[in-house]
């Protein structure tokens, strides 16, 4: 079976794809776990790829995108954060983890509370 009819079928049994996301999302307790499990092993401090260090809420805060100088994640506004963007996004140029890398995509109740996260405030929560 392909992983992702196997994905698939494991959503279905458990319901886990169509959970609600909860309010008041924990960085610590779930966001800093899907980075680290998908966005860390590039994106640390000792060779963070693109600058970008996500090991920590600090590190993460500081991060900035390319050459421009706003976070990458904006307080209250997923829309213009690069971290929701990147991992939301349908362009698989862009989308991180890359398409061709071992690391697991950010699946999408992930996705939806890494966004509710930023818009509570992107808080060290
Ligand atoms: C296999 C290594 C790898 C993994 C895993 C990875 N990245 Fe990246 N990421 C890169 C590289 C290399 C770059 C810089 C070059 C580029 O832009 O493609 C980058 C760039 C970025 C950028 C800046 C460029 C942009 O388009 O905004 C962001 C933001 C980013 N990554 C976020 C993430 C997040 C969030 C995750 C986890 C969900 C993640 N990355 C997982 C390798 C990785």
């Amino acid at each position: 079976m392909r992983p992702f009819y196997l994905l698939a079928v494991i959503c279905i049994m458990t319901s886990g794809c169509e959970r609600g996301v909860p309010e008041n999302v924990s960085f610590k307790n779930d966001i800093q776990p899907i980075l680290n499990r998908s966005c860390v092993p590039c994106h640390n401090q000792v060779r963070p790829q693109g600058n970008i260090d996500l090991s920590s809420y600090s590190a993460l805060m500081e991060s900035r995108y390319f050459t421009r100088h706003e976070p990458i994640a904006v307080a209250g506004n997923s829309h213009d954060s690069r971290l929701y963007i990147v991992v939301a996004t349908g362009n698989e140029r862009m989308r991180m983890p890359p398409v061709h890398s071992e690391f697991r995509r950010v699946s999408n109740r992930e996705t939806e509370m890494i966004r509710v996260w930023i818009e509570e405030g992107a808080k060290d929560n």
